[in-house]
């Protein structure tokens, strides 16, 4: 089987660690590099959550640190969604997994050049922006780029904006202006996909170090879902960049035209998804719908096979 090469540029955040362990335990891709991105929390503490993830799974995969600031406003207040650390304030050793001295912009461009690849965007899009500056040819070379971000409905940061789209919308509008082929999971479609605490449980109960991890970093995740949204439910945004991939048809897609709002008193940060059947056939999709059953017993399944290497 051809695995399809990703890149993973993430600010881990509890769920990218979920969208990240997926993907190490899906056969149908090969992980040649995370690069962090300041997000959830600071770039030090996204870089480091992306060495502890790396840890977990394997002893072979690049991880480097890319941009601490968006492109314009900086972020003053380091969100605590996520804990204080990025992965709910767990015990975690010194990790044995480097930090690859380049800049995440470089990983991605030479993971380019190296062959086919797919890039998965699971926090805000300074990363990618920055290389496509600095590599116009990027995207050309880039065959498909992966996004969690933006709302239709309702933001979550704001009413209008969702946070890895609020957080550098400059970015996000660089992006989406690029000619490479876009699938965005946007809150709409994010929101419908949710682990429930018999998941948390099963997780325990594999007695495995990846199921213990990740049960333990859901936990605090699950407590601010139960205050924010009233139920426990934890929503697994980031992960269905890589369901996506790893089990093509679970989402449906629909051909749409991506636009971003970088200005204005309540929609900086808002995206526009462009649903008309006009762009029925644009390279631009968005994840519409999936089923969360399906999505929840295939993700317990996958992740019950991992365990430290
Ligand atoms: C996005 O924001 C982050 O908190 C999550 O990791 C996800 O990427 C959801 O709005
Ligand atoms: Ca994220």
């Amino acid at each position: 089987m051809d695995r399809r090469r990703l890149v993973i540029d993430t600010d881990p955040g509890v769920d990218d660690a979920v969208a990240i362990l997926l993907a190490f335990a899906s056969p149908e891709v090969e992980v040649v590099a995370l690069t962090a991105v300041a997000g959830n929390v600071g770039l030090d503490k996204t870089a480091l959550n992306a060495r502890r993830l790396a840890d977990l799974v394997t002893e072979d995969v690049i991880v480097a640190a890319g941009c601490a600031e968006p492109l314009s406003e900086p972020v003053t207040e380091e969100s605590v969604v996520h804990g204080r650390d990025g992965l709910g304030d767990l015990e975690w050793s010194e990790p044995r997994t480097p930090l690859d001295p380049r800049h995440a912009t470089e990983v991605i461009y030479e993971a380019a050049l190296e062959g086919p690849l797919t890039l998965v965007a699971i926090g805000p899009l300074t990363n990618l922006a920055v290389a496509l500056e600095r590599h116009p040819d990027l995207e050309t070379l880039v065959e498909r780029v992966v996004i969690m971000g933006g709302a239709s409905f309702e933001g979550n940061v704001t009413p209008a904006a969702e946070f890895n789209i609020w957080v550098d919308p400059e970015a996000a509008r660089r992006v989406f202006a690029a000619s490479w082929p876009i699938t965005l999971m946007p809150l709409d479609l994010t929101h419908q996909a949710y682990l429930v605490d018999e998941d948390l449980a099963e997780m325990r109960s594999w007695s495995t170090t990846v199921g213990e991890r990740c049960a333990g970093m859901l936990e605090p995740y699950a407590a601010f879902h139960d205050e924010w949204y009233g139920n426990r439910d934890v929503i697994m945004h980031d992960a269905m960049c890589v369901y996506e991939l790893v089990s093509p048809g679970a989402i449906s897609l629909q051909g749409v035209r991506l636009a971003v709002e970088v200005t204005g008193e309540h929609a900086r940060g808002a995206t526009f998804i462009d649903r008309r059947r006009v762009h029925a056939d644009s390279v631009q999709r968005v994840g519409v719908h999936v089923d969360n059953d399906i999505f929840r017993r295939f993700l317990l399944d996958r992740l019950r096979q991992l365990d430290a290497p």
